[in-house]
Parts: C-alpha cells; sequence; structure tokens
C-alpha cells in the first residue's frame, strides 16, 4: 500500500454526503458577533466571501428560533430575514467556488432572561449553568460587579 503523508492528504479531496471537498481545509466554527439585529448582514456577506477558497466553511453559530438565542451579536436563522440574509452569503460564497455549512444553535439554558422577556431559560435538565452570559450589558455588569465605574467601557482606577 502507498503512504501518503499528512501534507499530501491535505490536498486530497474528500466526500463528505453529497458534497465533495477539493481537498481538506476547513474552516473552523467563529462567532464574529457582527450582527446588529440578528440578521446577517453585508459585513458577514464581505467575511465568508473572503474566505470561500476554504474547502469548506462552517458559519459561526446560529441560533434557530428566540428561545435559543443568548449571544448579543450573533445571527439567527428563525425569520424570513434572517433566512434572506444568509441565502446572500451562501450565493457569494457559491458564486466564488466555495462551500458552506450553517452551525446551528440552541443555547439552552446558558441564555439569560434578558434574551427572553425576562423569562427563564429552557434547557434539558434543571440544573443551572455556571459562568457569565453575554447580554448587551454584560460587560457593564462585570464591570461595576469588580467595583469599577463604567463610562462606555471598564474604567479602572
Ligand atoms: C472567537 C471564537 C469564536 C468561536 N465560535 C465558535 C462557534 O460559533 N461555534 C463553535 O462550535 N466553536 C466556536 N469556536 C471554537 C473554534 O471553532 C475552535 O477554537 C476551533 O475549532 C479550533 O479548535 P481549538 O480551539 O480546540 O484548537 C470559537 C472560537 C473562537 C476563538
Amino acid at each position: 500500500m502507498t503512504q501518503v503523508s499528512d501534507n499530501e492528504l491535505l490536498f486530497q479531496s474528500l466526500c463528505i454526503g453529497a458534497i465533495e471537498l477539493p481537498h481538506r481545509i476547513v474552516m473552523a466554527p467563529l462567532t464574529r458577533a457582527r450582527s446588529t439585529d440578528r440578521v446577517p448582514n453585508e459585513l458577514m456577506e464581505e467575511y465568508y466571501y473572503q474566505r470561500s477558497s476554504a474547502a469548506l466553511i462552517i458559519s459561526g453559530a446560529t441560533a434557530i428560533s428566540e428561545q435559543g438565542y443568548g449571544w448579543h451579536g450573533a445571527p439567527g436563522i428563525y425569520t424570513a430575514e434572517q433566512v434572506e440574509g444568509w441565502k446572500r452569503i451562501s450565493d457569494a460564497v457559491h458564486a466564488s467556488g466555495g462551500r458552506i455549512f450553517l452551525q446551528l444553535w440552541h443555547m439552552g439554558r446558558v441564555s439569560h432572561p434578558d434574551y427572553q422577556s425576562g423569562q427563564l431559560t429552557v434547557g434539558p435538565s434543571p440544573i443551572a449553568a455556571t459562568g457569565e452570559a453575554h447580554t448587551p450589558h454584560w460587560q457593564e455588569a462585570a464591570c461595576r460587579s469588580s467595583g469599577h465605574e463604567y463610562i462606555g467601557n471598564c474604567k479602572r482606577h
């Protein structure tokens, strides 16, 4: 049997279901929090278009419902406007020969009542999450709780 080096393997094609990748350099999902209203925008389109020479792009995590939303600036795919935004992005990637998968996201218990009209978050178990949630006000809250003054950003004395 012929031995193939890692470098050679990286540049060999690969089939994932019906999708054929020309090589194996895949872009990992990266939440960039660039959506101001949860709708994929032109900045995101440019970002993915610029990276379409990857064999496959996996998009940043994208909320599947209002209930599953929990990261400030992240996009969704549960309204017609969001679907249209993603179509523009996938069209731009396809037009330059690339491939893109959407990473679906339901944040469950690590959402926050600020995203749920004050209601508690929903998860598969009654166990509370530890850590901090990223809400529009998380930075301000983190700043004040560490005893600093907040003036648009954290002012440390
Ligand atoms: C800024 C940032 C955003 C990220 N966003 C996501 C994401 O949306 N979905 C996900 O599954 N992983 C996300 N990740 C994890 C990366 O995909 C991960 O770091 C990458 O696959 C490399 O793996 P490693 O950190 O274990 O080396 C993110 C990482 C960073 C640094």
